[in-house]
């Protein structure tokens, strides 16, 4: 895609501009067989995913923290004739494994369709700049490919974001481009056929199931891989330390000194309420309406360390992240804050360590 004014401090790079090094030295090192246009073997797909040492000394960074298996099935279905549906709760990282996958495989992840209620037809086929075709009528020029119809032509990946979002009628549009490989053009007679190597890396949340069905047609044509929740406290710190690392420095806040052990109780609370019980089992909670992800978590820990940054001492304490926290759980203003207050009395306040983070909850509830 071109960028209108492409700036260097963009504040959000593309995966593929800001892990442009990683992604050279990946490919430079990697002697693996390549499917036709993939810039870097499957293999070295799922090292970039997974991250690692390379031979010259390379450090590779995580982008996925999760079952290898699952990064392995995702990668090696692209290099098939099915396409991927990411699958997961909210926050599962589905966007993000799908940008890198796409990043690496093409070294574009910006041919994207976002799936909407109000998706049409022309987002995933092509629509018409209607200037030309009132000038000259129906021709190639007049024809504005859609970002699937230019990944067919060029062999690469494109990706759709929240497919079950949108409409039966534009998800059918998709059938015959994932089974027959070809976009038919009547108004000029022609057809788009893709090119070995094109691709299709979709992503869809379980919580929408019901707003927009996937067809049985359709789903047969996608490979889904469903990215689990992190499966223990530890991978998710790791996860949530090292994205709000990463934000912080795009952000330019300091680096985060000594912040996991707060991290670590702000886990602890969301795993607790997400899974309605006590890290020991002992005790059974109620869970908060909300969806607590790993991905509001990641907020609440930024959200925190900017607070420390400009207004605290510059370690992540308890009142940095407890109005956050308090947010996150009191979705709802009734229900969700009795479950709170309920944790808050008879958890938090009875842990051993906890005083200060109980207290800072306490006044941010006030
Ligand atoms: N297992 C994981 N490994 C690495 N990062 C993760 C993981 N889980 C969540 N994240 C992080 O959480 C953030 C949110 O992820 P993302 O937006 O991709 O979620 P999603 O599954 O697409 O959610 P939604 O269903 O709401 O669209 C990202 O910054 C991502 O890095
Ligand atoms: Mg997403």
């Amino acid at each position: 895609m071109t960028t209108v004014d492409s700036a260097p401090t963009a504040l959000r790079p593309h995966a593929e501009e800001d892990f442009a090094e990683e992604l050279r030295a990946l490919a430079a090192a990697d002697d693996r067989p390549r499917p036709p246009r993939w810039r870097m073997s499957p293999w070295a797909v799922s090292r970039y995913l997974l991250g690692g040492t390379l031979p010259d000394g390379t450090v590779i960074s995580p982008k996925y923290v999760g079952p290898r298996r699952v990064v392995e099935v995702a990668v090696s279905t692209l290099a098939t004739d099915r396409a991927l549906l990411l699958l997961g709760v909210p926050g599962t990282a589905k966007t993000w494994v799908s940008e890198h996958l796409a990043a690496a495989v093409s070294g574009d992840s910006t041919l994207l369709v976002q799936g909407t209620a109000g998706t049409a037809e022309e987002a995933v086929r092509y629509g018409w700049n209607y200037a030309r075709l009132l000038t000259s009528g129906p021709s190639r020029e007049a024809l504005v490919p859609s970002p699937v119809m230019r990944a067919m032509s060029e062999g690469v990946i494109a990706r759709v974001e929240e497919l079950t979002r949108m409409p039966a009628d534009v998800q059918d549009a998709l059938i015959t481009i994932l089974s027959e490989k070809t976009l038919p053009v009547p108004e000029l007679g022609q057809e788009v056929q893709a090119v070995r190597g094109f691709n299709l890396v979709a992503t869809a949340n379980d919580r929408d199931r019901g707003v927009n069905e996937l067809s049985s047609a359709l789903r047969r044509r996608f490979n889904t891989v469903v990215l689990p929740l992190p499966a223990s406290a530890e991978a998710e710190v790791e996860i949530v330390a090292r994205r709000v690392e990463q934000l912080g420095r795009s952000l330019d806040l300091p680096p985060l000194p000594d912040g996991v052990a707060e991290i670590r109780r702000v886990v602890t609370v969301f795993r607790e309420l997400r899974e309605g019980a006590t890290e020991d089992g002992r005790t059974k909670l109620k869970s908060p309406s909300g969806t607590l992800s790993t991905a509001e978590l990641i907020s609440v820990v930024t959200g925190g360390l900017a607070l420390s940054a400009h207004f605290g001492d510059g370690v992540l304490r308890a009142d940095d992240v407890a109005a956050g926290v308090v947010g996150a759980v009191v979705r709802d203003p009734a229900a969700d804050a009795v479950v709170w207050r309920e944790y808050l009395e008879t958890v938090v306040r009875e842990r051993e360590g906890w005083k200060d983070f109980y207290r800072a909850c306490r006044e941010a509830a006030a």
